[in-house]
């Protein structure tokens, strides 16, 4: 008989239960003590009582604080009047653990003490169920990977040489040498295609960005995968698909967190087909939207606002220019000002969630593309090396697991997101 609160929910009339939760709220109404308990899964509302509480249990829960971890056994009720139609009438409660002081935890609060306090407040029946969905997401993702044929591979997150762009690299002090922590697993990927064929892999990356935005973390969760013998097209089905099966997968396995939080996702942004529009048609777009951007210059995050707010689907924004994306990118053969590369905008002025590619397979043309970029070729010895050996087209992506969460579940920031999110100000706790 003992239940998780998720299984009481679902339990029947009368049904005895045992609990073990915690004291996440407490009402007092004269003789009657209501108490919000929660554990892992959810949250239900204990109701005691004399008459069918034993004296000692209520003058337990009577003192006892919020936070106080405790033992419940009592019968299920329904009950329209109570959150989610339901109570449990308790019979006894026993402490596990006595809270010490006041839970510092208060209405009202500013987000600055909430994320100081980001410990404690996850334990927020909010929070929590959005921990559940964002573990959901990561779920389906891997579903879809594996039912495709990929392969998860796991990669270093010490590194040598920068993938995306020297900015954004966080420097380590590695016994004297200096290393940096990854931006991204793509090179990884790329060599692991030749053993493997198609690869994913889920975990963090790393951007020293000083930008405060509610899109940017310093350290964000990365879904990446890299594919043998893929073109565009390929590629752009296999994002579109992802995105529609993990959006639409996590809504079904969300359903009951969903109710708790009372929001929907809005599974019809991705059920028909994304859009595709190329970089030139984008700029013309914001061009007539008011804002003129020289040919060259990448999107930042006002013009992919724009961008994004104009389809209510995501939309693919494909050819950026060669001077707008990192040097791995392929050119594209019949507009050489181009590479074949594609963002995903998220709708309603989410912006980018997926950046991605072909890549230059090409041993001399790659030479070529990291001079232009004033990069080193040694440090790029073994990315190099790959186009020696049975090189073939390939191209793959990478996808801000936060971003997407943001986008479909209405946060206001990334940082939401996150369990401990990482910014340029906050690293505690
Ligand atoms: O567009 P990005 O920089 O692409 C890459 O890193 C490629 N090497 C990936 C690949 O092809 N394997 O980053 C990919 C995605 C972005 O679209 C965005 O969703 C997310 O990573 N992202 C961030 N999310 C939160 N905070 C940040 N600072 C982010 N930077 C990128
Ligand atoms: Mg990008």
């Amino acid at each position: 008989m003992r239940k998780t609160v998720a299984e009481v929910l679902e339990a029947k009339e009368g049904e005895e239960v045992e609990l073990l939760g915690w004291i996440w709220n407490k009402r007092e109404h004269g003789k009657l003590i209501f108490v919000d308990l929660r554990d892992g899964t959810g949250l239900v509302q204990v109701a005691a009582k004399a008459g069918t509480t034993d004296q000692e249990s209520l003058e337990l829960l009577r003192h006892l604080g919020r936070e106080s971890a405790v033992k419940v056994r009592g019968l299920v009720a329904r009950d329209p009047r109570a959150p989610f139609g339901l109570e449990v009438r308790c019979l006894r409660a026993e402490k596990i653990s006595e809270s010490i002081g006041d839970f510092p935890l208060r209405k009202g609060m500013g987000a600055k003490a909430l994320y100081d306090l980001r410990h404690l407040h996850i334990r927020s029946p909010k929070l929590a169920a959005l921990m559940r969905i964002r573990s959901n997401f990561i779920w389906a993702v891997h579903e879809f990977f594996r039912s495709r044929g990929f392969v998860e591979v796991h990669c270093p997150t010490f590194i040598t040489a920068a993938v995306e762009g020297g900015a954004t690299l966080f420097e380590v002090n590695y016994f004297g040498r200096k290393v940096y922590l990854t931006q991204s697993v793509q090179f990884y990927q790329e060599a692991a295609i030749y053993a493997l064929g198609k690869v994913y892999s889920v975990q963090p990356s790393f951007r020293a960005e000083k930008s405060r935005t509610p899109r940017h973390l310093t350290e964000f969760w990365h879904v990446e995968a890299e594919m043998a013998h893929a073109d565009l097209e390929t590629l752009l089905r296999t994002i579109e698909d992802l995105v529609r099966y993990a959006v639409i997968r996590t809504a079904e396995l969300s359903e009951r967190e969903l109710k708790f939080l009372g929001r929907k996702i809005r599974v019809e942004e991705v059920e028909g087909p994304f859009y595709r529009i190329r970089y030139s048609e984008a700029l013309d777009l914001l061009r007539r939207k008011g804002r003129e951007l020289p040919w060259g210059s990448d999107f930042g995050a006002e013009e992919e606002k724009i961008v994004s707010s104009e389809f209510e689907r995501p939309v693919f924004v494909t050819h950026y220019p060669k001077e707008a994306k990192a040097f791995y990118h392929k050119v594209d053969q019949e507009d050489r000002r181009v590479t074949l590369s594609a963002d995903l905008l998220a709708p309603r002025g989410n912006g980018e969630i997926v950046g991605s590619g072909v890549r230059t397979d090409d041993l001399e043309e790659l030479l070529q593309r990291i001079r232009e970029n004033g990069l080193n070729p040694e440090d790029y010895a073994w990315y190099i090396d790959l186009r020696k050996y049975g090189s073939v087209p390939h191209a793959g992506f990478g996808m801000g697991v936060e971003r997407v969460l943001k986008w479909i579940l209405d946060l206001p920031s990334v940082r939401v997101a996150a369990l401990f999110p990482r910014t340029p100000s906050r690293t505690y706790p």
